[in-house]
């Protein structure tokens, strides 16, 4: 490494590393949700974790929770990150990535699935009905029709003219777009105390035909372990993959970090090591006390919490 480049690295760590200490979020978890069915959604996915209280206050469990959650935003023409209406890759095609885990340690995936609303019912279904963890692509949906899920365009009119435009600008190359993305992570803790969760996304915009971000890598996007809490992420899969994020983080909470403390060490071991300048990662954790963490690379890294008890939401937005 010449001077240059080691002191440019050097200054980019400092900035990072300064820049983490400004953007300190939830340095405190004065919400504990012990005891009680709660649910964490990244970014502003209200309906998602009403969704998700409300499937646990009907007699399901943190699985039936995280997967209802999921589904609304896949479900949401609107919503450019997740399932139906998300934006394609450079060659105008969705890919969607998801995955699902339970307390009982089970896991399901699928990824670059195409033509199929629900990607996270898919993931459940391969987690349930398969010996395997994960199934990609045109195998992804065959086994999807076979179980009965309906071909549907999931490209809308919003999001391809978004993406015509996009390809009038030239830039048909490998490219972060959207450094901002807004996957779903969610994570479920049932009044059983039992522990769930899931990840679902269209990946990152304009991507190369084929890419597969981190939300349906399970220990990356999500995950869950049920004598500790779960994990989940949104952001740049490529930071997320190469440190595990989720992972990390239950595995920090089971050596005795708190939720909290957990995801700033995720963010931080992204920062120490990778260019994160206009990049975004954020992580949410959830430990089996009900605590939790939430923590990003940028300043604003809005999620939401739903906790049964007093049946309302308790914290939506920015931290
Ligand atoms: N976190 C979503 C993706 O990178 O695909």
């Amino acid at each position: 490494m010449n001077r240059k480049t080691f002191l440019s690295r050097t200054a980019l760590l400092a900035a990072g590393l300064a820049g983490l200490r400004g953007k300190a979020q939830a340095t405190h978890n004065p919400n504990s949700l012990s005891g009680h069915p709660a649910v964490i959604a990244t970014w502003d996915n209200r309906g998602a974790t009403e969704a998700a209280i409300q499937r646990m206050l009907k007699g399901g469990n943190a699985l039936d929770a995280v997967e209802a959650g999921a589904r609304v935003p896949e479900a949401d023409p609107e919503d450019q990150s997740v399932g139906y209406g998300g934006r394609p890759d450079r060659d105008g095609k969705v890919t969607l990535d998801a995955c699902i885990m339970d307390a009982k340690g089970r896991a399901g995936a699928v990824t670059f699935l195409q033509h199929i609303m629900h990607p996270v019912s898919v993931a459940r279904k391969v987690m349930e009905e398969t010996p395997h963890v994960t199934l990609s692509g045109a195998g992804a949906l065959r086994f999807a029709l076979e179980q009965g899920f309906e071909k549907t365009e999931l490209l809308t009119g919003k999001s391809r003219g978004q993406w015509e435009e996009w390809l009038k600008k030239g830039v048909y190359n490998p490219a972060i777009n959207h450094r901002q993305h807004d996957t779903i992570g969610i994570l479920a803790l049932d009044a059983q105390g039992h522990i769930a969760g899931a990840c679902t996304t269209s990946g990152l915009s304009y991507k190369m035909h084929g890419r597969v971000g981190d939300s349906p890598v399970i220990g990356a996007g999500m995950y869950v372990d049920n004598e500790v809490g779960g994990a989940c992420a949104t952001g740049i899969g490529e930071l997320v993959l190469k440190t595990l994020g989720s992972f990390l983080i239950v595995e920090l909470m089971r050596n005795g970090s708190t939720p909290q403390e957990a995801c700033e060490e995720a963010v931080r071991r992204i920062v120490k090591k990778y260019d994160t300048r206009g990049g975004q990662v954020g992580y949410l954790a959830l430990n089996k006390n009900g605590e939790h963490g939430a923590f990003s690379i940028r300043k604003t890294f809005p999620y939401a919490l739903y906790q049964a008890k007093e049946n309302r939401l308790l914290k939506a937005g920015h931290l």
